[in-house]
């Protein structure tokens, strides 16, 4: 039957999407890793956390950011996916009101290429 043998093609393409973006996540559409972790040096991100790439204090008041594109959560929470990162990173207390984690003001633009360079951390 070859309606049925399509049928069965189609969910696994589905099953292999899924767990393709659980995996990996998407890589930030129109963003630049570059200029994101001059951004991260830029606004002192590496005050609280310790950020492979980016010289600074490497501060412990947050969780190490190493390995963080492979992470499903951002902080245990919300899917770890370009947008939520993105808005995650500019403003975690819009997400997250209680979090230790403070609005640090950028642009959505800077925002985004900051989720991009976060997604190029991957764990070696
Ligand atoms: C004043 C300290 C502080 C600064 C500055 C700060 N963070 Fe955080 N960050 C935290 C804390 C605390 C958490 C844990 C939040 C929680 O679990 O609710 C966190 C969580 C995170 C997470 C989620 C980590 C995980 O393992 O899920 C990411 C990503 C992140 N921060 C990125 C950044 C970026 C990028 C910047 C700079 C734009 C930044 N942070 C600036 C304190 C800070």
């Amino acid at each position: 039957m070859p309606i049925r043998r399509a049928a069965a093609a189609g969910a696994m393409l589905l099953v292999c999407g899924c767990a393709d973006v659980e995996v990996q996540p998407q890589p930030m559409a129109g963003a630049d890793a570059g200029r994101g972790r001059r951004v991260i040096e830029q606004v002192g991100c590496g005050a609280c956390h310790l950020i492979p790439g980016v010289a600074w204090p490497q501060g412990k008041v947050g969780p190490t950011l190493d390995g963080f594109a492979e992470q499903a959560l951002i902080a245990g929470r919300f899917p770890n996916q370009p947008e939520i990162l993105a808005r995650w990173v500019r403003d975690a207390p819009s997400l997250s009101p209680q979090t230790g984690m403070p609005a640090v003001p950028m642009t959505e633009q800077e925002a985004r290429d900051v989720a991009a360079y976060l997604y190029t951390l991957d764990a070696r």
